[in-house]
């Protein structure tokens, strides 16, 4: 069996800092698992840039306005302390970052260059291009090498081992040799990511973006907090939903109709295009609904035109934007305008973290950071650039916390870690074996098309009750799926099948939530219900798992300086 003080779960921007941070302690063993190659992690996807007050460009601009703008940003629903913890610690943790070697673009100055991104009153998102989280995933590998952070790439978390509130390890599965560990721990980091390919057939995620950390955390009765609210990024390319960054916008891109118009002068005149991410995605899409977009039905799409940017520019500050518009929508944005629509592009709920100074959970031994959990500094939105500040920022400190857990606790029995071993073990054998059943491919993509159209951009009541029992059934469907791959070695039929499991899981706590959530609030948008309504739904929810049932619990968003009101961009 083996065995170490700290294990991290996951190895994109916050399983690295996390893993960075425990290990300068060396009297620790620390040890990253990561199901792909840790500098391939989602973190790289993030284009744009990272949120920090520097006040570099800015002279006026603070943590505390960072804060203001975060909260209101988040439609009054994150909780205040840890927003303000995160702003305040924030422009430290760049300074590290900048230590540790991310080559940051630079000013004038020879500053940290930084950019207007949507929702802030400043230009305040640090960048590397279009390229940050990708330099940033680079530099933090090289750094926890030279710490000796043992990596175990390739290798998928199965589940944790829990005895009556004791934590006691994980179990994983080696892919390349189809082995599966029984891995002793005194704690564990789980750094995920988030489950945007819920909405498998339009979202922004890497396709290994299936929630398997916060699964994991909900099977062993950590709650979800706030799993209804889902960010859609608005400027996803028509045809695929890939990315192309918020950056787009922040260095003066424009947003127009058919008619030619920058409409979202009707929806945010003061900040147009940089209005926060649930407004411009909702705007877009009412320009579609209303016969002002162009191509019809789910080949809908409106433009995006950079041209006025100049060929310089571009080069200069979008070199991948630009690659990624010719290799997949086949337009030169230098030349042309590009088509975009809203895509699925980040949950801003998940494991429910109960102390953001140490990222722990309600189970002693096992802390979160990052999109897979909720700490929560996002609420019902998050603000562009504020997800790899949360994952650096909230990895380190559940590092740190981590860390300390390992030194208060001691390595316990292994009775139920050797049971869920066992237990894993036969799984893989037997549905390996498995010659009949329902294709769980099917499963996937009936699941995509009904989180889309039922529990999308716009909700209501019907149509979100048809998903949850779909979704339900698809659970039950679940149980007598088939993989058709009998091999042992990287078998990763039976990885999709386990990410399938997650996925589902977490799709029926996505639609319970917002079922339950009966108001409109942030990326949460309900025709049924239109307005805000703080007096019943200021609070988060929480979804617990018991048996196959979810049962729903609601709790209180901490308020400490800015009282709710009506959100004006
Ligand atoms: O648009 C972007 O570059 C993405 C950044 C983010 O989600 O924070």
């Amino acid at each position: 069996m083996l065995s170490y003080d700290v294990v991290v779960v996951g190895a994109g921007g916050a399983g690295m800092m996390a893993s960075l941070s425990a290990s300068e302690d060396k009297s620790l063993r620390v040890a990253c698992i990561s199901k792909i190659f840790p500098t391939r992690s989602h973190t790289g996807a993030a284009q744009g840039g990272i949120n920090a007050a520097m006040g570099y460009r800015d002279a006026n601009d603070s943590p505390e306005s960072h804060f203001m703008d975060t909260v209101k940003g988040s439609d009054f629903l994150a909780d205040q302390d840890a927003v303000e913890f995160f702003t305040t610690h924030m422009p430290k943790v760049i300074s590290e970052l900048d230590y540790y070697g991310v080559p940051f673009s630079r000013d004038e100055n020879g500053l940290i260059a930084q950019r207007p991104f949507g929702g802030a009153s400043s230009p305040r998102t640090c960048y590397s291009a279009d390229k940050t989280g990708h330099v940033i995933l680079h530099t933090l590998y090289e750094q926890c090498l030279k710490n000796g952070v043992k990596f175990h790439n390739d290798w998928h978390l199965l589940s944790l081992a829990v005895d009556n509130g004791n934590f006691e390890g994980i179990v994983a599965m080696d892919i390349r040799s189809g082995e599966i560990h029984a891995i002793q721990t005194k704690s564990v980091v789980i750094a995920t990511g988030g489950f945007g390919r819920v909405y498998w057939s339009r979202t922004t995620n890497a396709i290994n973006m299936t929630g398997d950390g916060t699964a994991a955390c909900f099977n062993v009765g950590i709650p979800l907090k706030d799993p209804e609210f889902i960010q859609f990024h608005p400027t996803g390319l028509a045809s695929t939903g890939i990315l192309l960054s918020e950056a787009c916008r922040g260095e003066g891109g424009y947003l127009m109709n058919k008619n030619g118009e920058r409409f979202m002068a009707r929806y945010a005149p003061d900040k147009m295009e940089l209005g926060p991410r649930d407004l411009v995605s909702r705007a877009i899409e009412i320009e579609i609904k209303e016969g002002r977009g162009f191509g019809e039905a789910m080949d809908s799409y409106i433009l995006m035109d950079l041209r006025h940017l100049g060929e310089q520019k571009i080069m200069e500050r979008l070199p991948q934007v630009r690659e990624l518009a010719m290799d997949f929508e086949g337009v030169d944005l230098i030349k042309e305008p590009v088509p975009i629509r809203p895509s699925c592009h980040y949950t801003m709920g998940g494991i429910h973290v109960s102390d953001y100074r140490t990222c722990s959970t309600p189970i002693e031994g096992i802390h979160a950071a990052g999109e897979c959990c909720s700490v929560s500094i996002h609420g019902a939105n998050r603000l562009g650039g504020n997800s790899v500040a949360d994952v650096v920022l909230f990895g380190k400190y559940a590092g740190l916390g981590a860390k300390e857990s390992a030194k208060k606790r001691s390595f316990t029995t292994t009775k139920k870690l050797m049971d869920e071993t066992e237990k894993w073990k036969e799984k893989f054998r037997s549905i390996r074996l498995k010659k009949t059943g329902i294709n769980m491919f099917k499963i996937r993509d009936e699941l995509a098309e009904t989180m889309w159209n039922n529990v999308g951009i716009f909700r209501k009541e019907s149509e979100m009750k048809f998903a949850y029992e779909k979704v339900s059934q698809l659970l039950v469907d679940y149980k007598n799926a088939m993989i058709g791959d009998s091999s042992v070695k990287y078998n990763l039929a039976f990885i999709n099948y386990i990410e399938i499991g997650n996925i589902l899981k977490l799709a029926k706590a996505i639609t319970l939530g917002a079922l339950n959530r009966k108001e409109s609030r942030g990326s949460h948008a309900r025709a049924d219900y239109p307005n805000r309504d703080d007096i019943k739904f200021l609070k988060h929810t929480l979804i617990y798992q018991e048996g196959d049932q979810y049962r729903l619990e609601y709790s209180p968003v901490k308020i400490t300086k800015y009282q709710p009101e009506e959100r004006k961009y």
